[in-house]
């Protein structure tokens, strides 16, 4: 029969590609709880509108990369392209949102977006986010800005760039983005026919274009540092002095713009060397009018996201803790089933990695079988080990039999005890 393959886009995470994934969740989720941050879930699939009204009518991804659809009851619904939106949704409803609070809110999980795909770019991604409602002061931009910094220095990332930027407020973002829709008409022959688009709509965007031609005219554009009001110029100066205390690098690009339009102040992004073109690994800003656009109090926000596939792919070289079980227990007849996965259950509960083998396999092959899984220790229960109610321990590092006695209740913790002092012992010989 034919094959049935999965979608383009989307990809599984096998072993041992996933044990890489949950083990920088669990250094992610480790920094978050350091920050005191409480975890939020929320679901793939939201309203479309929801998307449409945070993200801007007129960014890629809400024009032309969301999956949406009708439900049966005529309802569009779409997989959420990003998690922000449906954070400060959630925060709402939840009462999380609300004057003189503050929602310290992460997630993970995946997110949809219909781009072309390439190395580091997938329909289906995964990201880890964090988002902080409620507090406009410069001390929270900063320690967001540290916070992330401290989830990439924890999952082993260590090639990477912090660019950082101020798109101004709603008060000196207007003449901004006039004086750049005038530059771009000025230039408009040598502009893209994406750019060209995009000049009325979205002008910010022409910063972002990869076209050769865009890129040498917007060299020379005016810049939104040059034009922000003196409440966004002290706010960004308080940011900087704050980072350089918190001891955090980063490089200031006023040519930094993201394809989200809910931002104000405060952006940034980081870039990892080594990802080729698709080399942002995390990025977000300050989303000052979100909260009350979705219809909940004059909040502020701030926050950002790491696609945690790309995060993976940049500390693909970095060491992790081994998927190997620690002990591969061997019946080596049908009979020493019982006591092997009794044994076994024992050992599991005391939190140890265990492979129980099949029974009834000759030592030779059930050795060759230990070799391959790597495990550290093979524990041995044939005929002769059940009549002498012993187990043997081969150290499979030092090629070393140990005995031990087999059947008796507190076996587990016993056998547990030998194996970790066997362990530390280390290569000391036997
Ligand atoms: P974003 O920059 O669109 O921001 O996405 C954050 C990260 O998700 C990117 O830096 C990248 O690592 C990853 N990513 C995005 N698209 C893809 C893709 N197609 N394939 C693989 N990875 C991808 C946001 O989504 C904002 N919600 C961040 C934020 C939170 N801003 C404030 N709070």
């Amino acid at each position: 029969m034919k094959t049935l393959n999965g979608v383009k886009g989307f990809h599984d995470v096998v072993p041992p590609q996933s044990e890489r994934f949950t083990e920088i969740e669990g250094r992610l989720r480790a920094v978050l709880t350091a920050y005191n941050y409480g975890e939020i879930r929320t679901p793939i699939a939201e309203r479309t509108e929801l998307f449409a009204r945070s993200l801007g009518e007129t960014t890629d991804i809400v024009e032309k990369e969301m999956y949406s659809f009708d439900d049966r009851d005529g309802t569009s619904l779409t997989l959420r392209p990003e998690g922000t939106a449906s954070v400060v949704r959630a925060a709402i409803e939840a009462g999380l949102a609300q004057r003189d609070q503050v929602a310290k809110l992460y997630y993970l999980g995946p997110m949809f977006r219909r781009e072309r795909p390439q190395r580091g770019r997938t329909r289906q991604f995964h990201q880890f986010g964090a988002e902080v409602i409620g507090r406009d002061d410069p001390l929270a931009d900063a320690e967001v800005v540290t916070l992330l910094a401290d989830c990439l220095r924890a999952a082993g990332l260590e090639e990477s760039d912090l660019i950082l930027n101020s798109l101004g407020d709603e008060a000196c973002r207007p003449a901004y983005r006039a004086a750049l829709t005038a530059y771009g008409h000025a230039h408009f022959a040598a502009l893209c026919a994406n750019c060209r688009e995009r000049l009325e709509r979205n002008p910010l965007r022409l910063l972002d274009c990869k076209e050769e031609g865009c890129r040498r005219v917007m060299a020379e554009a005016p810049l939104v540092t040059e034009h922000l009001c003196d409440p966004c110029r002290a706010h960004f100066g308080e940011v900087e002095r704050l980072l350089h205390a918190a001891e955090v690098p980063y490089r200031i690009n006023p040519r930094l713009v993201r394809g989200l339009d809910y931002y104000v102040r405060t952006a940034f992004e980081v870039v990892a060397g080594n990802l080729g073109a698709q080399n942002a690994v995390g990025g977000g800003g300050r989303y000052d009018g979100l909260v009350s656009a979705l219809g909940g109090p004059p909040l502020p926000g701030i926050g950002f996201a790491i696609g945690l596939e790309r995060l993976l792919m940049a500390t693909e070289h970095h060491a992790f803790s081994s998927a190997h079980p620690e002990v591969a227990v061997i019946p080596l007849s049908v009979e020493a089933s019982a006591a092997a996965v009794r044994l076994t259950r024992r050992l599991r509960a005391l939190g140890m990695r265990c492979e129980l083998e099949a029974a009834g396999r000759s030592l030779k092959s059930a050795m060759r079988r230990a070799d391959k899984l790597a495990a550290r220790f093979a524990v041995l229960i044939g005929d002769d080990e059940l009549r002498a109610g012993r187990a043997t321990v081969r150290d499979l590092q030092r090629q070393a039999d140990h005995r031990l006695a087999l059947g008796v209740d507190d076996l587990g913790p016993a056998l547990m005890e030998t194996l970790r002092m066997l362990a530390a012992a280390g290569g000391q010989g036997g």
